[in-house]
């Protein structure tokens, strides 16, 4: 099931081709995007998303359609959605930088999609994880804005190849770890642990993308007398933390049960409190 806007708010055919070959968003993976999920008719967390599209935006030196062509969009998909048979979707906004010698027009769509089995498992049974370099110290992203780092690009082959190598040694999920052995994020989810009554989770400014799944999570806690705290932290604390969770829009707050073959601490009743916690957010 797949239900496609374009950003003039018609819908188009999901099966039909959309884009030029020689779009640069096709050509080099060069755009952005993000994911964002509706439960309900009711899109979460769709400022901050919008947010970062436009910083994603301006980190690339792009341009992008205004956010209003982004809303209407969104609504156009949630209006086309069959809500009674299906009350959750993934909804995918996409912007590449449009033709190669072109004029910089850029190219979107919004997209509405099922959420896969998969996805499901992971967020009802939890998932193993395995820690890799990611080949990058937490203070690059300032010396090297070419990098673009914590902006949110359709070039994701490398995260996607980091999933396979995780899948390779047995386990569906990665923790990517810094050259100086600080926890980064996952491929498409952000990191957080529990240290007592504390939720610790890595500063965007070592390199990451910045969370709003892990920021709706924060903001619930802090008013339910939660203390959180944004700061680096070495890979050991992920084996001595009282919990271990990726969260992202779509998977929501997974709670991690191994790393790197090792069971870690992953008390249900404390899942069941950090779940309950983000969605009072709703
Ligand atoms: C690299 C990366 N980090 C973190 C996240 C989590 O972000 P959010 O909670 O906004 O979905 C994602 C989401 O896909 C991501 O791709």
């Amino acid at each position: 099931m797949r239900v496609l806007a374009l950003l003039d708010g018609t819908i188009a055919d999901p099966e039909a081709p959309l884009f030029r070959a020689d779009d640069l968003g096709v050509m080099r993976g060069d755009g952005i995007f993000e994911t964002i999920l509706v439960a309900d008719r009711q899109p979460r967390e769709i400022g901050p998303h919008l947010d970062r599209l436009e910083r994603s935006a301006r980190l690339m030196q792009m341009r992008l359609p205004e956010r209003a062509a982004w809303e209407r969009a969104v609504q156009a998909v949630i209006d086309n959605w069959p809500w009674d048979t299906d009350p959750e979707m993934a909804l995918k906004l996409v912007c590449t930088r449009g033709i190669d010698g072109g004029d910089g027009t850029p190219h979107g769509f919004a997209m509405g999609m099922q959420i896969g089995e998969d996805t499901r498992r992971k967020r009802r049974d939890g998932v193993a994880a395995v820690t890799l370099e990611r080949g990058f110290a937490p203070d690059l992203m300032d010396r090297a804005p070419w990098l673009l780092l914590s902006a949110k690009t359709l070039s994701y082959a490398v995260n996607m190849a980091a999933m396979r190598e995780a899948e390779s040694r047995g386990a569906e999920e990665v923790i990517f770890t810094a050259t100086d052995d600080s926890v980064l994020e996952g491929p498409t989810s952000t990191v957080v642990i529990a240290q007592g009554r504390t939720l610790l989770t890595t500063p965007p400014s070592s390199g990451i993308l910045q969370g709003t799944t892990q920021g709706a999570l924060f903001r619930a806690a802090e008013q339910a007398g939660w203390r959180t705290e944004v700061a680096k932290f070495p890979t050991s604390a992920l084996f001595e933390a009282d919990g271990v969770w990726l969260c992202s829009s779509v998977r929501l707050v997974t709670q991690v049960h191994t790393i790197d073959g090792t069971a870690i601490k992953a008390d249900p009743e404390l899942h069941a409190e950090i779940t309950r916690l983000y969605e009072s957010n709703y």
